[in-house]
């Protein structure tokens, strides 16, 4: 290995230790600071207190609310098919416009805004290996997209990709993108027995790569003043409408694709956006954004994801605004933890999916029994079927039922799939049901 090469490899382990274990001390710190970041943006805000979310522990007693009765229905969901004026929507020419209004409402309120211009990032293959992956010969690139930062120097943003592909496939390969934890983050929810997903995929002569998100935005809103925020900042705080990580974590997506539009060995127009929780979010934010990815599999991803806000069931708005979530999203967001509430909100979860359409979405979660209330498998159902109308409106399906199935249905003849496993907070057991999914699509 040379020095450079070397270099690297040291550095990655390192980073990679420290963000698998970090100690006590450098937790509180972190926290300490992702704390005074949220205070000076309540403040910009004109903000001085914030409603307290419940909590994600059952037996706590400010426990989340899990009783579906009380889930109080809201009467004033935002309609994707109406105009901000008040307007319908009837054509798809009239949706393409009133996407505009989607994307600014979700821009400025909820996830940031994308700055004007943002440096420039150059992909290097850092190694390549032909190896196997179980039973299946394998060509391994690490890449590091090294965005350019000759505006501010003080900060330097590379981005961690991983592409792995077929050996020699006879033409070019359909492929998953996943959004990589780089930490065992399924500590309890061992991988169903059988093969990996990856090797469901190499099965299929698929690829996959894996994308680092921590790499070029930290997960905590000590971090916004480095990596690709910060560099783009020079270090200062955010605006009130500024991007949050979920868009810089999508932006990262973006520019992997841009790396995947040059590679021969893949189709990057059969490209998968795939992730799970915090990076099943980023994965519908991506999809939402970005019209290059052709389908998403969107894990767990509950609130601030695909789940309905408005419902009072699982996670809350008053948690995501908190100082340990908020930066997931622009400072205005936490306005809706007070004064305002969800109520407020002018677009929910429902219009992140419609704006995905007429491109599939396969929305996954795992059982409430293992996996808990918290992520509201229901509340993703919902706003799957309140998504529908605009898949529709452009000739497609949509969820193929309105009503919420038992565990293990798979819904997946509509545009729209869903499925609830039978595990816990892994995408793990749905990937068979995936791939049979995207393979209706994909099928050459
Ligand atoms: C927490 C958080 C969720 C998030 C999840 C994760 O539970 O409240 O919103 O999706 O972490 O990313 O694992």
């Amino acid at each position: 290995m040379n020095k450079r090469l070397y270099f690297i490899y040291l550095c990655t382990l390192l980073s990679f230790q420290s963000l698998a274990q970090p100690s006590q001390q450098q937790r509180d710190s972190l926290n300490k600071l992702s704390a005074e970041d949220h205070q000076l943006m309540m403040k910009q805000l004109g903000i001085t207190s914030l409603r307290p979310g419940p909590s994600g522990n059952p037996e706590a007693p400010n426990a989340a609310n899990s009783d579906e009765s009380k889930a109080s229905p809201y009467t004033n969901l935002p309609d994707a098919l109406v105009f901000n004026d008040g307007t319908k929507v009837r054509t798809a020419r009239q949706w393409e416009k009133r996407k505009q209004e989607l994307f600014e409402l979700f821009s400025k309120e909820m996830y940031g805004r994308m700055p004007a211009s943002i440096p420039a990032v150059t992909w290097e293959v850092v190694s390549q290996k032909d190896t196997v992956n179980g039973n299946y010969p394998v060509r391994v690139k690490h890449l590091l997209g090294h965005v350019d930062n000759r505006s501010y120097p003080a900060i330097k943003v590379d981005i961690q990709l991983t592409l792995t592909t077929p050996l020699n496939p006879p033409s070019a390969v359909h492929l998953v993108l996943e959004f990589g934890w780089n930490f065992p983050v399924n500590r309890n929810t061992p991988p169903p027995p059988g093969p990996t997903w990856q090797q469901q995929l190499l099965a299929k002569g698929w690829g996959y790569a894996i994308l680092i998100p921590t790499s070029f935005q930290a997960d905590n809103g000590a971090g916004l003043r480095a990596g690709i925020i910060g560099l783009v900042n020079k270090g200062q705080l955010r605006k009130a409408d500024d991007w949050g990580t979920l868009r810089a974590w999508a932006w990262g997506a973006s520019r992997a694709m841009d790396y995947l539009e040059t590679t021969p060995e893949v189709d990057a127009r059969r490209v998968v956006i795939e992730g799970l929780s915090r990076y099943g979010k980023a994965a519908l934010v991506a999809m939402a954004y970005e019209p290059r990815f052709a389908m998403g599999l969107i894990g767990s991803s509950g609130a601030g994801g695909a789940k309905i806000l408005r419902r009072v069931f699982g996670e809350q708005v008053e948690n995501l605004a908190a100082s340990g979530e908020y930066h997931w999203f622009a400072p205005n967001f936490i306005k809706y933890a007070g004064p305002l509430t969800p109520n407020d909100l002018p677009v929910d979860a429902h219009e992140l999916i419609a704006l995905c359409a007429p491109r599939p979405v396969f929305i996954s979660v795992g059982s409430s029994t293992v996996e808990g209330h918290w992520i509201d498998a229901k509340g993703m159902f919902v706003a799957g079927v309140h998504a529908s109308p605009v898949y529709e409106l452009l000739g497609k399906k949509g969820l193929e039922s309105k009503e919420f199935p038992p565990q293990e249905t798979a819904l997946l003849k509509g545009d729209i799939a869903y499925r609830q496993h039978e595990g816990g907070h892994t995408v793990g057991p749905n990937w068979p049901f995936f791939i049979q999914f995207a393979e209706r699509y994909f099928k050459k």
